[in-house]
């Protein structure tokens, strides 16, 4: 995964910050071709190693990926070890490569549920790659939004029982500030390939005002040219957050 030097052209607006995406479709995709779905797994890191490039070209500082849910877990079992396996080898190699592009590494999810090994290189791929500044790629692994949530609010509880917080002191921020990604971690465009309409429990307190663009691509066919559609599309959009049309233009003009 290496973003090559930015071409972002001059005259056209600048990428969204923040794009998450629900990587969907790697199970059909190989079914699709009678490969087991694990080939359609390893297809779906080849694509996004192709838009991790992709958003550093363009500008994007920040890629958020839902790649293992919480409900994950209740694939079948070879399934489960097949991607394992992918994720470590990843670790190795894709690691590697994104510290030598100044890409910085963030899981997200409770990552104390995968085997030791896996837990010790993603911290070390963390640590290694933490100072990068380039871009950021987070990436969502046993993680569920019910999960970041009520995570949040058990260290909202904690706070208040050791009096470093008091219930009065509980609002929008104090939630953002507990909860994975972090204040100012709201994506701006949320993209979920592979034909479903659904958030499917990602992202559900970050999302509240990303754009959300869906599209039956599956995800290893998704290619940097089906991520500027998205883009365009999302420069079409009114980003209002609550306000009319007017307030919005009046701002702007
Ligand atoms: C959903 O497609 C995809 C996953 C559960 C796995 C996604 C993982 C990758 C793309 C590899 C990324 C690796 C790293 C290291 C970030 P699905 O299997 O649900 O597809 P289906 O809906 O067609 O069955």
């Amino acid at each position: 995964m290496s973003p090559s030097a930015s071409n972002n052209n001059e005259s056209s607006p600048p990428a969204p910050r923040h794009i998450a995406i629900v990587m969907d479709g790697n199970g059909r995709w190989a079914l699709q071709k009678s490969q087991p779905r694990t080939m359609g797994h390893q297809a779906g890191l080849k694509a996004l190693r192709a838009i991790v490039e992709h958003c550093g070209r363009i500008g994007v500082k920040e890629l958020t990926v839902f790649a293992f849910s919480s409900e994950n877990w209740n694939r079948p079992e070879k399934e489960v070890n097949r991607l394992m396996d992918l994720f470590m080898r990843a670790l190795d190699k894709e690691a590697r490569e994104l510290h030598e592009n100044h890409v910085r590494l963030r899981f997200i999810g409770d990552v104390r549920a995968f085997p030791a090994a896996m837990q010790k290189k993603i911290a070390q791929s963390e640590d290694r790659t933490r100072n990068n500044d380039r871009m950021t790629l987070n990436v969502a692994a046993n993680y569920g939004g019910r999960w970041d949530i009520s995570r949040a609010a058990r260290a909202l509880a904690e706070d208040v029982a050791a009096g470093r917080l008091t219930v009065a002191e509980i609002d929008e921020s104090a939630v953002s500030e507990r909860i994975s990604l972090g204040t100012g971690g709201s994506p701006d465009l949320l993209i979920r390939t592979g034909g479903e309409i659904r958030i499917s429990n990602f992202l559900l307190w970050q999302a509240a005002y990303s754009e959300l663009w869906f599209t039956p691509v599956l995800w290893p066919n998704f290619s940097p040219d089906h991520l500027d559609q998205a883009i365009s599309d999302y420069h079409l959009r009114e980003r209002r957050f609550g306000k009319t049309s007017e307030q919005v233009h009046q701002k702007a003009g």
